[in-house]
């Protein structure tokens, strides 16, 4: 048995697990819901589509007992931006917003805190077809409106707030804010121009949680995927320090200090593309700064001056050699965690809330109805020891949630790579029943929970699959 840090949580730590609206909601054109760009995506052979998921639109009552069962006391999801204007603009849509009224109704009333994701890549199809999404101005504008209408609606029941999901994949993916590059004059300055109006649209965000939230926390959230230099040649650490300041500092910068850091303004000028910053950006920016810093993590990799072919995107990131991965690649790294944790800390003195980790695997469901899924167990306990001791040595994290807690559509579409406490009876085509299965992992959550975090054991010497 491992027994891992016995020490626990401070009181009041939030831990519970998060997912997002269209990852698990289905009724993707239910109660008035227009489309988005989720539901535009085209869908690979084999693999699921979106509109089903795991139902959670109809099941939520069941699977938020299972969450109270568990012990949670806060819930990550996203509110789908075209369930309360279907086209992103116009006419606000009632159902819509009685659906998230009645959901965090149900959360609170099971003593779960819901926290809420503004934006989690599901722009309404409409603003990608009418405005190039966020490459427009407009959209600033709408998104901003849809803000304030969910504020207004929601901000007496939910306190804590996330602008955009891992913002810092906007520069690479572009897409994922409704912007197609085609066209597009000087694509990079294009992709810095929409990441500008991202940052626009954030502060802005910020600005009307503040007006109209008496206590509303809003978070700057990024992936923070740890990165080493390859080998200790001083050449890897200054292509590791590059790749890390266009993954994740530029972002933290901005949200925490309210300006664009000089690597970056640096090299924009030399290169004759910093993004068009309007009357007031500057301003914007500076005076709505975050509440708390947000990550998901799951994974590291290294960075090798030799395989960086001078691209200016993020260059020379190679996977780490000495790790385990799971089944797709992606190196499990416990004490990147904490590297990252402390590193956010000592440079932005804000607390942190870990709102995703995890581990995705291919399961089936055993004879007993159930999965053995120790794999799942040694992850989190590796991760959340890491959590802890970074909280001895100083860092101030407030919360820690798991990716998933059903299980839910992965990010590429497909079904077979599960996270969840439970398990879904559903294939990839295949909707079977949706019946909710537990895993082992649920009960040694409830009691990581139960202990606050004191209990991490799990038997060990089991590896990942
Ligand atoms: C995060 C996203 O990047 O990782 C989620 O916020 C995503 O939407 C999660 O599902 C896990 O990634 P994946 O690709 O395994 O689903």
């Amino acid at each position: 048995m491992v027994k891992n840090n016995e020490k626990a949580f401070p009181e009041g730590f939030f831990r519970g697990g998060a997912v997002t609206s269209f990852q698990t909601e289905g009724a993707w054109n239910e109660g008035g819901k227009g489309p988005s760009i989720v539901d535009a995506r085209p869908v690979k052979e084999g693999q699921s589509d979106w509109k089903t998921a795991v139902d959670f639109y109809h099941r939520y009552k069941e699977d938020i007992a299972l969450f109270k069962e568990m012990g949670f006391n806060a819930y990550r999801t996203s509110i789908s931006w075209s369930r309360i204007f279907p086209d992103g603009e116009g006419e606000v849509n009632e159902e819509g917003l009685q659906f998230y009224d009645d959901l965090f109704d149900e959360m609170i009333a099971n003593g779960i805190q819901p926290v809420i994701t503004l934006y989690h890549f599901d722009l309404p199809l409409a603003l990608r077809e009418k405005y190039n999404g966020f490459a427009s101005r407009e959209v600033i504008d709408l998104f901003d409106r849809y803000a304030r209408t969910v504020f207004k609606r929601y901000g007496h029941k939910v306190k804590y707030w996330l602008t955009f999901n891992e913002q810092n994949l906007v520069l690479t993916n572009p897409d994922f804010w409704g912007v197609k590059l085609e066209g597009a004059e000087n694509e990079e300055a294009l992709r810095y121009q929409v990441t500008h109006n991202a940052f626009v649209a954030h502060a802005k965000a910020v600005k009307s949680l503040h007006e109209l939230v008496p206590g509303g926390q809003m978070a700057g959230m990024v992936t923070y995927m740890a990165t080493y230099p390859n080998t200790c040649k001083p050449e890897d650490a200054i292509a590791n320090m590059k790749a890390k300041e266009l993954l994740v500092d530029f972002y933290f910068d901005v949200f925490a200090h309210g300006e664009y850091p000089s690597y970056i303004t640096s090299d924009l000028k030399r290169k004759g593309i910093m993004p068009v910053f309007e009357e007031g950006d500057a301003e914007l920016l500076k005076d709505n700064t975050v509440d708390y810093l947000s990550i998901s993590y799951y994974q590291s990799q290294t960075v090798s001056a030799e395989k960086a072919d001078g691209n200016w995107l993020i260059s020379g990131v190679t996977p780490n050699p000495g790790l385990k991965t799971n089944e797709w690649g992606w190196a499990i790294d416990p004490i990147g965690l904490r590297v990252c944790l402390k590193d956010m800390y000592a440079r932005y003195r804000l607390p942190i809330f870990i709102t995703e980790n995890g581990i995705g695997v291919r399961e089936v469901l055993n004879e007993n109805n159930t999965v053995e899924d120790d794999y799942r167990i040694e992850y989190l306990s590796e991760h959340i020891k890491q959590v802890k001791i970074a909280i001895e040595e100083g860092v101030n994290v407030f919360g820690y949630l798991t990716w998933g807690s059903t299980d839910l559509i992965s990010s590429g579409g497909s079904f077979e790579k599960r996270y969840g406490f439970v398990f879904v009876n559903r294939g990839e085509t295949d909707l079977r029943d949706l019946k909710r299965y537990k895993k082992k992992s649920f009960d040694w959550y409830k009691n990581v929970i139960a202990t606050n975090g004191a209990d991490l054991s799990y038997k060990e010497s089991i590896s990942v699959k």
